[in-house]
This record gives C-alpha cells, sequence and structure tokens, in this order.
C-alpha cells in the first residue's frame, strides 16, 4: 500500500520509485539524507515531486551520522579484514533506522532500496529493517526485476518521462561509488581484474602521496572519552571534526585504500576507498589509550575488535550482541582523555606526542635511569621463575618444544 524508499535522487533509484508505483500500485514515499556525500540533496525534492510523490523527506544526518555510528565504531579501533575502515558498512544502519521511522510516521508497510542482490548493502538495510520493525515488508526490486543493464535502466527512464540528467549521464563515472562523511569507496569496472591498478583520475578527495606537499603538517587532536572534540585547540563538533579531518588527510594523501574482501554473500570483491579523516583518527585514538587504558582492558577490546568489525560489516548493528559490545568498549573509554600531536607527511600519519590528565604512564617506574623505589628489579626474579615452572616441567616431561 505504502513503501518508503531510499532515494538517492539519482537515476537508479528514481527507475526505482516509478517501478515501485507502476509494479505494486503503491504510494512512494521518499527519503534523502545528506550523510556527506558531497552532493546536494535538495535537487531530490523536484524530481521526487515530478513523479508524483507528495511524501517527501530530505534530512541533514550528518552530525547525528558521525556523533551515533563514527565515533561510538572507531572508540573500538574497528578495522575489518584488516584493512577496510568502514565507511559503507557503518552508513547502513542509520539509513535502516530513518526508513524504519519514516514508515511508522507515515503509516507505511513496507520499505525499498536500491542495492543489489550480490552485495552487503541489501543486508544491512534488510537486516536493519526487520530488527526494528519486524513485521516489515522489504522491496528490492534489484532482486525482482530484470532492468539489469545501464541500457534497459535507461530505456525504462525515458519510457516514463523520468528527467535525466543526460549530461551527467553520460560523463559517468565507470565505477559503482558510495560516498559519506567518512569515505568514498570504488567498485567495479576495470577494479574488476585485481592485479590491474587503479587510474590517478579515480581517486577523488585525496591527492597522491607524490603530489602531496614536500612541508609536513602538525595537528594536535583532543579526546573526551575517546572521541575528537577539538583540533589545534579549537572545540568542533563530531561533524564539523570528521570534515576537517578529510580535508587536512586529503591535502597531505593520506587514507588511500586498494583491497580485495569478503564480502558477507560469500563472494570476494575488490574495492578501493578514501577515507582521509578516519585514517587521522584511528592512528591518534590508539596513541590516547596508549597512555590511558589499563593493558589488559586494551587486550580485551582488541581481542574482540575483529568481531565487532565482522559484525558491523554484515549487517548486525541492531543487534544485541553489539549492544553488548558496545557497552563493554564505551566503558574502556571513560578515561581516553588527552592530546595527541600527529604529522601528516606524504601519505602517513606519525603520532609525535600524547599527554593526558589521566595518563597511566609514570616516568618514575619507567625510567631506565635510577630506582625510585616503586618497582623493585628484585621481584622480577621470582616473576619470571613461577612462570617458568610449567615450562620446566614439560621440559623435564620430555616435551617438545621446538
Ligand atoms: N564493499 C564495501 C562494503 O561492503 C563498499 C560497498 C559500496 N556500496 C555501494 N553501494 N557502492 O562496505
Ligand atoms: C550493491 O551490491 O548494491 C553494492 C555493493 C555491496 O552492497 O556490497
Amino acid at each position: 500500500k505504502k513503501v518508503v524508499l531510499a532515494y538517492s535522487g539519482g537515476l537508479d533509484t528514481s527507475v526505482i520509485a516509478k517501478w515501485l508505483q507502476q509494479t505494486y500500485g503503491c504510494e512512494v514515499v521518499t527519503f534523502t539524507a545528506d550523510i556527506g556525500q558531497g552532493e546536494e540533496v535538495e535537487p531530490a525534492r523536484a524530481k521526487a515531486e515530478a513523479m508524483g510523490i507528495k511524501e517527501i523527506y530530505i534530512e541533514d544526518l550528518r552530525e547525528e551520522f558521525v556523533r551515533d555510528y563514527v565515533f561510538p565504531m572507531f572508540r573500538a579501533n574497528t578495522i575489518y579484514e584488516g584493512e577496510y575502515l568502514l565507511g559503507t558498512s557503518i552508513a547502513r544502519p542509520l539509513i535502516a533506522k530513518r526508513l524504519v521511522e519514516i514508515a511508522e510516521a507515515t503509516g507505511a508497510d513496507a520499505v525499498s532500496h536500491g542495492a543489489t542482490g550480490k552485495g552487503n548493502d541489501q543486508v544491512r538495510f534488510e537486516l536493519g529493517a526487520y530488527a526494528l520493525k519486524p513485521g516489515v515488508k522489504v522491496i528490492a526490486p534489484w532482486r525482482e526485476w530484470d532492468l539489469n543493464s545501464r541500457e534497459k535502466l535507461m530505456a525504462f527512464a525515458a519510457e516514463h518521462d523520468i528527467p535525466v540528467d543526460f549530461k551527467k549521464a553520460g560523463t559517468k563515472s565507470p565505477y559503482s561509488m558510495d560516498a559519506n562523511l567518512l569515505h568514498i569507496s570504488y567498485e567495479g569496472g576495470i577494479l574488476e581484474d585485481p592485479w590491474a591498478e587503479a587510474e590517478e583520475e579515480m581517486w577523488r578527495w585525496t591527492v597522491s602521496p607524490e603530489k602531496a606537499p614536500d612541508e609536513a603538517e602538525y595537528i594536535d587532536l583532543a579526546f573526551e572519552k575517546g572521541d575528537i572534540v577539538a583540533i589545534n585547540g579549537e572545540a568542533m563538533s563530531p561533524a564539523t571534526v570528521l570534515t576537517e579531518l578529510n580535508r587536512l588527510g586529503g591535502k597531505h594523501g593520506v587514507g588511500r585504500l586498494d583491497i580485495v574482501e569478503n564480502r558477507y554473500v560469500g563472494m570476494k570483491s575488490r574495492g578501493c576507498y578514501e577515507t582521509p579523516g578516519g585514517t587521522i583518527m584511528l592512528r591518534a585514538h590508539r596513541a590516547i589509550e596508549s597512555i590511558t587504558l589499563d593493558r589488559e582492558s586494551a587486550h580485551l577490546k582488541d581481542s574482540l575488535m575483529p568481531r565487532y568489525a565482522e559484525l558491523i560489516y554484515n549487517g548486525y548493528w541492531w543487534s544485541p550482541e553489539r549492544l553488548a559490545l558496545q557497552k563493554l568498549i564505551d566503558e574502556t573509554q571513560q578515561n581516553a582523555n588527552g592530546e595527541v600531536r600527529i604529522k601528516l607527511y606524504k601519505g602517513n600519519v606519525i603520532v609525535v606526542g600524547r599527554r593526558s590528565e589521566d595518563s597511566l604512564f609514570d616516568a618514575s617506574i619507567a625510567t631506565f635511569d635510577d630506582d625510585a623505589g616503586a618497582y623493585d628489579q628484585k621481584d622480577a626474579e621470582g616473576f619470571i621463575k613461577l612462570n617458568a615452572l610449567r615450562l620446566r616441567i614439560a621440559a623435564r616431561a620430555g616435551r617438545k618444544m621446538k
């Protein structure tokens, strides 16, 4: 009867809107969000209106995105498969949440999206929608229709008077891209050959490290409970912090990534990513934790991190296990306060200093210079001997060690 569509205003989701009206004879509500993708969202209004859509939601979600999704994720130093900073993965739960909320507000019984049947995004949208509105109906046109080529899509658009920006369509990027305040991603096209190097023109947010300034740039980042709250002494909102770090990182060639990753649906996929601000945040966050976190708390959260990354990648943000992990991670961040000094230079993020009122670093204990009495070197003898006990027992019993 009524469906809420995650609408970008682009060709694909415009075709979907029309197709939903036609195939399901239902009323379509569009939802377009600014999450920092760097494109105007207001033009989506006129496009939706032209298709006879009456309920149009256009929202600026940049602050919510960084404050409630990106920052909580970065408190865990999250990386998927050792490399990917989850730029697309972390935006989907927010879109799913708003789709469901708008469905509630407009009395819609279904939600729809433009993700294909081969990727991760369909899983993330739909797991989120089911978790937050268990009775919801999901319509994924890419899994249903036969408009599976550019030509068929364009023909459908022409046939139904969908305004196609032909100038734009003609210069359409050869990649499947997705962008938000955390990253921009590129997949498909020549990248489908994992041996083929991405062309320099593909990268949009960063200069190449070769072309980055010859002069290094220093920045001071202030942390409160694991989140960056100020840059160079200037307090900033979460979205402003990330915008500014993207600018600084982009200028110095920071945050390019070229990987082959395992999608949840089972296939391997080659992707290129630019995450300039996120790359800086990750290094700086580890630096503030290095002086403020107890060793075992730090190692415990490190051991859980790959699981946390995997559940975000696979689409389980809205799940009991994510909530439980988040509580543990947030608890470890109570003392993650202080400052980190970073040097940016030709693609590198170099930590050069860290300080905190909540530091556990004790120079009087760590010093090589003299024994102040806080640490008695003689204690180490028993410590090592007892730790060696089981090794000696095993050796005496003739157990193999090599
Ligand atoms: N492979 C990345 C991920 O699964 C990026 C997906 C990009 N999505 C897109 N609609 N182009 O998170
Ligand atoms: C898509 O298939 O829609 C994009 C790629 C992905 O979701 O992994």
